[in-house]
């Protein structure tokens, strides 16, 4: 059986005892941030073992991706060099929502395994939680399991847990032994001995366990099993490693051939690269992007390790890439995500391979040359800091490395490293002016900045501190209705007005959690009891809030159009116009342009109310709100509900209803960096504006070319045809104008060799060049100089018959010798070269010498 049908047997055996197939979820959980990757079937239905959803059916069976990086299952460093761990995984499952128990669960699990799969019972094992007397009965009731291959195993091994809190309760597994002596298995092998795998775990939730650490116990008893696909493939294949079977072979086979290797003698790479790329392709899939960040930096380390590996089997391109299709073929059908993405995993993996591919022949080099420097085992934080900021090599690449050559990473010096990083960015990303260095004269005590701009555009204000420098003076204030520049918005302007002071608010910026107005005008230093009256420009920020809203509009639109792989990677929201940079490959074609607009025009016709509330950032991010890659946010969040069309978290300014932006178009789609697209867009008048300018000049075209607006384009297509034609024929034209035949009828003999040195007509040395051409196939033995004056310079074609190039005289050193009569340079072909001047009145004089020159040459060679 390949792994197709064995995934199909196993869907099918539970269909077949009532249950519904539910297909997997995505494998990233885009809709639960505080998640990294699906890790187990379950997770999709933990809503309803805490009875938060009600199930379509109380029974459910499926297939489902997993992906578990880290944990205390999977040990990335395991990966590859065992055959049976995975970073990527699919799970069978077959549930039960308080419908079936125990009984049924072991049952089923020993039918399948023995009765259909005839797996040898001599080989399986059973172990039950150590109290769980039910489970220990039922197996040598209900299965003719041999008693003594039930054994009874504690919390660690059998009380399975979704996490720190959650759903849980106690397990049953079942192992297989795969070594070779069936008959030296003993009960101290399982949980012990990587001969015997844990195959299949049934889980009965019956618990829930909460912040305390407390059992409570759930309205209803489940059931939540999963069973290793891969692991079964193996052992129904009659294999011993998981990378033998059709779930790997496609892939290993391709990445023999890139490399020109074999995995019988080099296995780990090989392994490792398999596994990897199998993630990568399935987690891209399902819209995750490699980032610097939480998720996507998973893949960036994954990714990286993969590319190291390929070093190892010599391959010094991007590789990866190629590999993706062996993934489909692999998973075509099953998972259609796969193949219909196929493009876009391909060129995520191919612009990030070749990025590192830059650095890491460097930092492998500076690796090599840092270890033999080592005093000791242990490479420092401060160096595995630089082989990560400077080569990009994950931590975790460092330490495989170390291991490899037997040495150890400081660990944690190289998180204090990575935060001081962290503390430097911070600062300079905090305020672009340096405001330390500067004096600040205190005013008044207190706290500062508080933001009132949300609801106000006015305040009475008292001054905090100020400073003045050149001709600004930063004001800060110890409450403001200026929103400072943060969350791509730009800083309010507005007034500052009072006793002697009167300012023009030109920026607001931020520095930490101060708000420094950047003001111009005039001031005099307030006393302490000088109210300031504050006044935002209300036009500005209302053109401000329209495309900050159309923004969230627009990146919804996005997702709905392109796919959820749509990220945020930056933005920009102005008054003028509004920037969104997101994380998408392929340029954004004018039909999806169209329909992106034609979307967020009508999210604005629907006029949705604008929503914001402070949630705390878990309900947050549970409702599902779009946070941005590495954005911090405190603990309550901001959250910008439009209706239900976009969820965002933002600390921006908004309208109060989308009818209030008016119109939306987009202006501009261009490249901004491998995988990142930029979108500009204008909204409300600036849209009308610039919408009446094109029709205007639509209009004016129209009254010019005298058709109707759809047949423009055919119309001005056709002038440009027409154009291209007339200027073939004048130039024909002007060919056929000179009198060739003449030129060589007037020359100069030198014997039967002619010389001739003439000024004519011509438009571009494209032109004279095409005339030379004439001359040169009527030329029979002779030297042409054909001077014309241009537009703003001289230029001169210089012939010379075949016969003459024969004996030596080459066109291209004549043209360089007459360039220089003119205080030029030529060059070219031995029989056609051509020649420039610096100032047209040189031509005459130019000619003359070279005439002179020539016949010198010419009267020598008719001795
Ligand atoms: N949820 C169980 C596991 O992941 C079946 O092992």
């Amino acid at each position: 059986m390949n792994s197709k049908q064995i995934r199909q047997t196993f869907i099918e055996f539970f269909e077949k005892k009532n249950h519904q197939f539910i297909r997997s979820s995505s494998v990233v959980p885009l809709d639960d941030p505080t998640l990294l990757f699906i890790n187990a079937g379950m997770n999709q239905f933990k809503p309803i073992f805490l009875g938060e959803k009600k199930p379509g059916s109380t029974r459910a069976v499926n297939s489902q991706k997993c992906i578990r990086v880290s944990g205390k299952h999977n040990d990335l460093e395991e990966v590859g060099v065992d055959t049976f761990h995975h970073t990527y995984f699919e799970m069978l499952g077959n549930w039960s929502f308080g419908d079936y128990y125990k009984k049924e669960a072991i049952a089923w699990a020993w039918e399948l395994l023995t009765d259909v799969w005839k797996l040898d019972k001599n080989r399986l094992w059973a172990t039950v939680y150590k109290g769980d007397d039910d489970a220990f009965e039922l197996w040598t009731k209900v299965t003719d399991i041999s008693p003594d291959r039930v054994l009874r195993f504690g919390d660690k091994d059998n009380f399975w847990e979704m996490g720190e809190t959650g759903p849980c309760g106690p397990c049953s597994e079942i192992h297989y032994y795969i070594g070779d002596n069936p008959d030296e298995q003993t009960p101290d092998g399982v949980n012990a001995s990587d001969e015997y795998w844990e195959l299949w775990n049934l889980v009965f939730i019956q618990y829930f366990r909460d912040e305390k650490g407390t059992l409570n116990n759930l309205p209803s008893t489940h059931v939540d099993t999963g069973a290793g696909l891969e692991r079964i493939v193996t052992v129904l294949q009659n294999k011993k490693n998981n990378y033998e079977t059709d779930l790997f072979m496609p892939v290993i086979r391709k990445i023999e051939t890139l490399a020109n290797s074999s995995v019988e003698k080099n296995p780990v790479p090989h392994r490792v690269i398999a596994d990897h790329i199998r993630m990568l392709t399935m987690a891209i899939g399902d819209g995750a992007m490699p980032s610097n960040e939480g998720r996507g930096y998973v893949l960036r380390r994954i990714l990286r390790r993969a590319s190291r590996f390929g070093r190892m089997l010599g391959m010094h391109e991007p590789f990866l890439y190629k590999l993706v299709d062996s993934v489909g073929e692999i998973f075509g059908g099953i998972y259609p995500e796969v193949k219909d993405k196929q493009s876009h995993i391909q060129n995520v993996v191919k612009a990030e391979e070749t990025s590192f591919n830059e650095t890491l022949d460097r930092g492998l080099t500076h690796f090599d040359r840092m270890i033999k420097k080592l005093d000791g085992n242990v490479i420092s934080g401060e160096e595995a800091f630089r082989l990560y900021d400077t080569y990009g090599f994950p931590l975790d690449l460092t330490q495989l490395m170390a291991k490899e050559g037997g040495l150890t990473v400081d660990e944690t010096g190289f998180v204090r490293e990575m935060s001081k990083q962290k503390e430097r960015a911070k600062t300079a990303g905090k305020f672009k002016r340096d405001t330390s260095s500067y004096t600040w004269i205190d005013v008044t005590d207190g706290t500062d900045s508080e933001f009132v701009g949300y609801e106000t555009l006015e305040s009475q204000s008292v001054i905090r501190k100020y400073v003045k420098e050149k001709d600004q003076i930063y004001v800060v204030l110890d409450k403001t209705p200026f929103y400072v520049e943060s969350g791509g918005q730009v800083g309010d302007t507005g007034v500052m007005t009072g006793e002697n002071i009167d300012l023009v608010v030109n920026d607001t910026q931020k520095d930490g959690d101060t708000f420094i107005h950047i003001c111009t005008g005039d001031f005099t230093p307030p006393s302490k009891d000088d109210f300031i009256h504050c006044h935002v420009d209300e036009s500005r920020r209302n053109a401000i809030r329209l495309n900050h809203t159309a923004t969230h509009l627009l990146q919804a639109a996005l997702r709905e159009v392109l796919g959820e792989h749509i990220h945020q990677a930056g933005s920009l929201v102005t008054d003028d116009y509004l920037r969104f940079d997101m994380t998408h490959f392929e340029k954004t074609t004018s039909n999806e342009l169209e329909q992106v607009e034609n979307i967020v025009n009508t999210a604005i016709r629907e006029n949705y109310v604008v929503d914001c509330s402070i949630q705390s950032f878990d309900d947050a991010k549970k409702s599902g709100a779009q946070a941005l890659f590495g954005e911090k946010y405190g603990d309550d969040v901001r959250v910008i509900s439009v209706g239900e069309f976009s969820k965002e978290l933002c600390g921006g300014t908004h309208v109060n209803q989308t009818g209030d932006i008016g119109l939306f178009t987009i202006t501009e789609e261009s490249s901004l960096a491998a995988g990142v697209r930029r979108i500009t867009a204008l909204t409300g008048d600036k849209a009308l504006r610039i919408m009446q300018e094109q029709t205007t000049i639509l209009t004016k075209l129209q009254q010019t070319l005298k058709v109707k607006p759809t047949e423009m384009v055919e119309r001005v297509t056709q002038l440009f045809k027409q154009r291209k034609e007339l200027e073939k024929k004048l130039h024909q034209k002007k060919q056929g104008d000179v009198d060739i035949t003449g030129l060589i009828n007037q020359g100069e003999s030198f014997g039967n060799t002619i010389l001739v040195v003439e000024k004519i007509l011509a438009d571009s040395m494209d032109e004279l060049k095409s005339i030379g051409d004439l001359f040169f196939n009527q030329l029979q033995c002779g030297i042409g100089v054909l001077g014309m004056i241009g537009e703003k310079k001289p230029a001169i074609v210089v012939v010379v018959s075949q016969d003459l190039v024969e004996l030596g005289i080459k066109a291209g050193a004549l043209a360089k010798t007459i360039g220089g009569y003119m205080n030029g340079g030529g060059g070219g072909k031995p029989h056609l070269a051509t020649a420039g001047g610096k100032d047209n009145k040189m031509l005459d004089d130019a000619l003359k010498q070279s005439k002179n020159f020539l016949s010198e040459i010419l009267a020598k060679f008719e001795k």
